[in-house]
């Protein structure tokens, strides 16, 4: 698998668009985006539209997808999941672990998370780890620990090659879909903490390369001040990924 390369913009759709609506999206998105070759583009649509997203973007092999969250088993009798043996199949490269919402919502705790992202890698695919803090952990002081916490258990069971392999995306949890972005200080800072924690986990020339997106409300409007803050490689967004024109904005920023 090739490194990607930076800026990383990535799209997560959550639970919005089908396989119809992702073809629209992506006809109307190929005509607003020219292929860069200085930065990745990549959607994170619902598993349902994956084969989709591979139909309406086959002239577009710059445009990458991923899956958005997978269950910690190869096969089994899990009704209603997916595994990550399956993603290649449908041509996705990416996947995504650890993200607040699966942690918040559906109980992912660090060691579930540490299976998922071994299933990611085992099969091949270019996983983005999500860390982040809530607003109560930042007040009492905990960011440096939580973060710390997040990447070692993730971390833990994987060899020093999978490490090198991850992508990280530092997501405070109380800038998520609130419309509060972090500062690009407080980004800054929070990414000089996580390439720390990857350190620790590798080595210093690991977490210099180590590339590290931010996510949390970002939009067109603080892109430019977002990318140019020390340490940010990329971002991951959400609802400013759901349209066509501010994505196409976003993807376009700095070109
Ligand atoms: P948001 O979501 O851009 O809507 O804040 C980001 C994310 O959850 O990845």
């Amino acid at each position: 698998m090739n490194v990607p390369q930076a800026p990383v913009f990535a799209a997560n759709w959550k639970m919005y668009k089908g396989p119809v609506e992702t073809r629209s999206f992506l006809t109307a998105f190929q005509g607003s985006y020219a292929p860069r070759e200085d930065a990745t583009v990549v959607f994170f649509p619902p598993a349902v539209s994956l084969s989709a997203f591979a139909l309406e973007a086959k002239g577009r092999p710059d445009l990458e997808f991923g899956v958005q969250d997978v269950h910690s088993e190869v096969e089994g009798a899990h009704t209603g999941a997916i595994s990550a043996s399956m993603i290649p199949e449908t041509g996705a490269g990416w996947g995504l672990a650890g993200h607040s919402e699966r942690r918040r919502e559906f109980g992912d705790d660090d060691a579930l998370v540490a299976h998922k992202l071994m299933r990611l890698l085992a099969a091949g695919l270019q996983a983005v780890l999500c860390v982040g803090e809530t607003l109560e952990e930042r007040e009492a002081g905990q960011l440096d620990a939580v973060l710390s916490r997040q990447i070692s258990e993730a971390l833990h069971p994987l060899s020093v090659e999978q490490r090198r392999s991850i992508v990280y995306a530092y997501e405070p949890v109380w800038a998520i879909g609130t419309g509060r972005t972090a500062t690009p200080e407080d980004a800054a800072g929070a990414h000089a903490l996580v390439r720390e924690k990857v350190g620790d986990a590798l080595d210093p020339v690991g977490a210099e390369q180590a590339i590290i997106l931010y996510g949390g409300s970002v939009k067109p409007g603080n892109i430019s001040d977002l990318l140019g803050s020390p340490g940010v490689d990329g971002v991951l967004v959400g609802g400013a990924s759901l349209e066509v024109e501010s994505w196409a904005a976003i993807c376009n920023s700095g070109r």
